[in-house]
């Protein structure tokens, strides 16, 4: 079993920019993850958190928007709906806000941590928490949402954390310039 408290991972990290693999067969493994990440996503009082934040390249999220704990594995968008544009925030690009489109209703297919399959017809925020996470497991970041205008205000923010990641020492700087951390 990996260890018990994982990191989030930041800006700069590789496992950010991974594809994440496809779970074959879900085990022990994959709950004993997805409950740490649950944790993880608590304690940094997000709303979602993707595998590849604790460096882990299976396809896998954890959500809550306060009505309840999702632990999903396999995810695959396979509808969307209309528009809906919003500040977004990210654990893994802390203090760094930036205004994303994304469709405001979505279906998606993945599977729960037993195996069960499932289909969630979501919206608003629940969609664009979606959203986020499934890019993430694409290896995207809100910062690839970035204008031209947006870039040039973070880049200098960039640079700071892909520093601070090389030295392994972000847990103290938890600057939240966004209400939405995902
Ligand atoms: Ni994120």
């Amino acid at each position: 079993m990996p260890e018990t408290v994982l990191k989030i991972k930041t800006f700069g990290a590789a496992s950010l920019r991974r594809r994440a693999k496809p779970v074959e067969e879900i085990t022990e493994y994959h709950r004993d993850i997805l409950s740490k990440m649950a944790r993880a996503m608590y304690e940094s009082s997000g709303v979602g958190l993707a595998a590849s934040q604790v460096g882990i390249d299976q396809d896998m999220i954890v959500m809550d928007i306060g009505s309840g704990l999702y632990k999903l594995i396999n995810l695959r968008l396979v509808k969307k709906e209309g528009q809906q544009i919003n500040l977004e925030g990210c654990l893994s690009v802390p203090g760094i806000c930036i205004k994303v489109k994304r469709a405001k209703k979505v279906m998606v297919c993945a599977k729960d941590e037993n195996g069960k399959p499932l289909t969630i017809e979501a919206q608003d925020l629940l969609a664009r928490v979606l959203q986020h996470e499934i890019d993430h497991l694409k290896g995207k970041l809100i910062i690839d949402y970035a204008s031209l205008l947006e870039r040039l205000k973070i880049n200098k923010k960039l640079k700071e954390l892909k520093i601070k990641s090389q030295d392994e020492e972000l847990s103290e700087s938890k600057t939240k310039s966004c209400q939405l951390q995902l």
